[in-house]
This record gives structure tokens, sequence and C-alpha cells, in this order.
């Protein structure tokens, strides 16, 4: 049997309506063109597909056992080509992305991976306050944002992806580095580092400690976590940040996690976008990715991993 998609196409369309009229309209095609289509499909097949009785017209039973293939073929084309377009897009997409400051820790590392298995992506990268992130999204100039507070505007989504445990650091040989748990009480002797106003990280140390009762003597503030690292290493005070920033601390044993009673205070990174937004397929790829992949890729720095899984 020899026949064109053009003309399966056609003959799906006439079917579908049963009128060579509105098949015409469908496909931007004058209603003689259609008609000569459908002759020389039927020469082809060999047998006639359609008749008309009076005004209608009716598929014949060759015409019904066609149509029923046309359908498949037509469902499956379209797939096809959904397919397709998604892939076109996916080997050349831009990512626009922003994050958190505590989370550009990890940010980096995920983009890395992604950019491997994606060498198409052109990917911009914000590191910015959460304030910053949520006009961002609010502008709808940005494809996906990941911030450690899930945002309560009922037009964005966010989905928890990974722990994000905040924990106490110290000096080593602070005297609070002592073995055995410390009294959440005995932090309030002490001068904590904070974070400046806006950080994920200050709200939700303020509203811990609030909880507990407890009232802490806060030294200097500081807009990143990086000169809270470093001023507690100077013996300046405790501080107290995100895991997830203290990989080469931890390792070179410049900073000790203390294992205070009722810490870390837990909370969760979230990848979040507008709702309603059309991700491109690059950026529902990345989507895809954080969700599947990042917690397992990005362990916890492993003296802080035992502090915050004891508890
Ligand atoms: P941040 O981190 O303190 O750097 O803003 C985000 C968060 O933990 O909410």
């Amino acid at each position: 049997m020899h026949l064109t998609l053009r003309q399966l196409s056609i003959f799906d369309a006439v079917a579908r309506h049963l009128s060579y009229t509105r098949a015409a309209e469908e496909l931007h095609l004058s209603q003689p063109a259609v008609s000569m289509q459908l002759k020389q499909l039927e020469h082809n097949v060999g047998l006639p597909l359609l008749e008309q009785i009076g005004k209608r017209t009716y598929l014949t039973e060759a015409g019904r056992e066609m149509y029923h293939y046309s359908r498949v073929i037509s469902q499956q084309l379209a797939e096809a080509e959904a397919v397709l377009a998604e892939l076109k897009g996916m080997s050349r997409g831009r990512l626009e992305i922003a994050v958190a400051s505590t989370a550009n820790y990890f940010a980096t590392r995920l983009l890395a991976t992604f950019s491997r298995e994606h060498s198409g992506a052109q990917i911009s990268l914000d590191v910015t306050n959460r304030e910053g992130l949520l006009a961002r999204l609010d502008a709808n100039e940005i494809d996906l944002v990941i911030m450690g507070r899930p945002p309560t505007q009922p037009d964005l989504v966010a989905e928890a992806f990974m722990d994000n445990p905040l924990v106490v650091i110290a000096a080593p040989g602070h005297p609070l580095t002592r073995p055995g748990p410390v009294p959440i009480q005995d932090l309030q002797h002490e001068t904590f580092m904070v974070r400046e106003r806006g950080s994920g990280t200050r709200t939700a140390m303020e509203r811990f400690f609030d909880e507990q009762g407890i009232r802490l003597t806060t030294g200097m503030e500081m807009s990143s976590n990086e000169a809270i690292k470093q001023a507690v290493q100077a013996g300046l005070g405790l501080g107290l940040v995100s895991a997830h920033t203290l990989e080469l601390e931890l390792a070179s044993a410049r900073l000790v996690v203390l294992d205070v009673d009722g810490l870390p205070i837990r909370r969760h990174w979230y990848i979040v976008h507008r709702r309603g937004k059309r991700l491109s397929p690059m950026a529902t790829s990345f989507r895809a990715f954080v969700l599947q992949d990042a917690r397992a890729m990005l362990e916890l720095p492993s003296g802080a991993a035992r502090s915050t899984m004891l508890r």
C-alpha cells in the first residue's frame, strides 16, 4: 500500500468531522484540494473509504478500519513532535536561577553536575537575599529560586528537597566544646555573631531562641556566613550557621559544632517557582534534577552530620 502522511492526515480530519468543508477549514486547504487527496488515497488503498448519501458523508467499512489506524498514527506523530520539541529546547536552553546566599555553598556544585549532563545549557546564577529572591519571582524574570524559608504567597510553589540543619559553632578549645551535651540555657552566657536582617538564618535563629525562652547576647552583625565563621574562629564569640557552610572549616578542624540540647534547628531547602509558570524544558529538567538528586549528592560535612543526626 502506498500512501503519504499528508493523505493520511487529510483523511483523518474528514473522518473526524464527517465533512469535507470542516476538514478543509481545519487544515487551511481548499475543498477541491481535500477531495483530490482523498481520491488519490482511495486509489492507492484500492477501496472506497467515504461515501456520500444525500448531503451527508459516511465512512465505509474500509474507512472505519482506516480511521482506527489514522487516529493511532496521528497521535503517535503528535507525541513524537512534542518529544522532539522538548529535546530541541533542552539541548540549547537558558536557565535563570537565583539562590539565597547560604544556598550558594552547594548551588554551584549542583549546577556543575547539571551542566555536565546538559552541555547546551546557558546558566545564569544570581546570589541574593530573600527579599531580592521574592522580587525576582514577582517580576517573573527568573525560572527557579532556592531558598531556606518557604514563601507564604499562594502564587508560588515551594518544594522541599533537602535538610538544612542550623548548628552552633565555636572555635576549637572553647569551654563549651567539653564532652557531653550543652544545656541550651548555657548559651545565654555567650555572645553570638549574627547575620544581617533579612537573612533567613537570622530569622530562624531569632524565632527558635524566642520559642525556647532564651535571650541571647548578640555581638557583631555580619552580612555573610564567611564573616561569621572568621569571627568565631578569631574567638569573638559563637555563631549559628547552616551546616552546609562548614565543609572546609570542619575538615581542617578550624571550627567545632557544639552539641547543644534541642539543636540543630531543623529546616529545609526549597526550590521555588511561580504557580502556573510554563517552565522551559531546561528549567523543568533542572527542577527534577534538584528534587531527585540533590540530597544524595550533597552530603553534610561529617562533623556537622554527627551532631545533627544524633538528635
Ligand atoms: P540566608 O539563607 O540566611 O543566607 O538568607 C537562606 C535561609 O536559610 O533561609
